[in-house]
């Protein structure tokens, strides 16, 4: 099962800080699913064109099953993940930033500040996730199912999740 994992950050980009996200989400995904992952790690400034780009290159060349975005989902002028994931869904999935919005929402006030999407480009699945480790923490343990469940439907393999 081949995964991306694409964090969006200026400052991780330009070496201030490193990525703690993108780990994160794969410790998740590795303890969540019984699959051999192949994981493509992804590292960008926010730059609109530049994630258009990553995104279509790694669903379309790259076959990756599941693109994981981090970071880039809020309000500032920097934040176009969302923008550039809908230029390349072919059909959206908003159930899963609503899912995210919702829950975390009991959690942190601010959750209702992430934009984040998720859809289908090809026969691969798309999901943003907000940048902060711990926003990754909360909200992709809650996506798993519906992740095993629509790529079963769109690329006709559910991976196995474990109980
Ligand atoms: N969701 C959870 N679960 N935990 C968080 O700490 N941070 C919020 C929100 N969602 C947060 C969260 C904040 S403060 C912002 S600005 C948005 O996610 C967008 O974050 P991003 O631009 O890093 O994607």
């Amino acid at each position: 099962m081949k995964i991306a994992r694409v964090k969006l950050s200026d400052r991780a980009a330009a070496g201030i800080y490193p990525d703690a996200s993108g780990p994160e989400i794969e410790r998740i995904v590795e303890q969540s699913f019984d699959e051999p992952i192949e994981w493509v790690r992804v590292l960008l400034p926010d730059d609109r064109a530049g994630l258009e780009q990553t995104l279509r290159r790694l669903v379309d060349e790259e076959q990756c099953l599941l693109v994981l975005t981090a970071g880039g989902t809020g309000p500032t002028a920097r934040d176009f993940t969302p923008e550039a994931t809908r230029a390349v869904l072919d059909k959206e999935l908003p159930g899963f930033g609503e899912i995210m919005r919702l829950n975390s929402y009991a959690k942190v006030k601010t959750a209702i500040l992430s934009r984040a999407t998720a859809g289908v480009r090809g026969c691969s699945l798309i999901i943003n996730l907000p940048g902060r480790p711990t926003a990754v923490a909360e909200c992709l343990p809650l996506l798993l199912p519906a992740i095993a469940e629509a790529l079963d439907h769109i690329a006709g393999f559910r991976p196995k999740l474990r109980s």
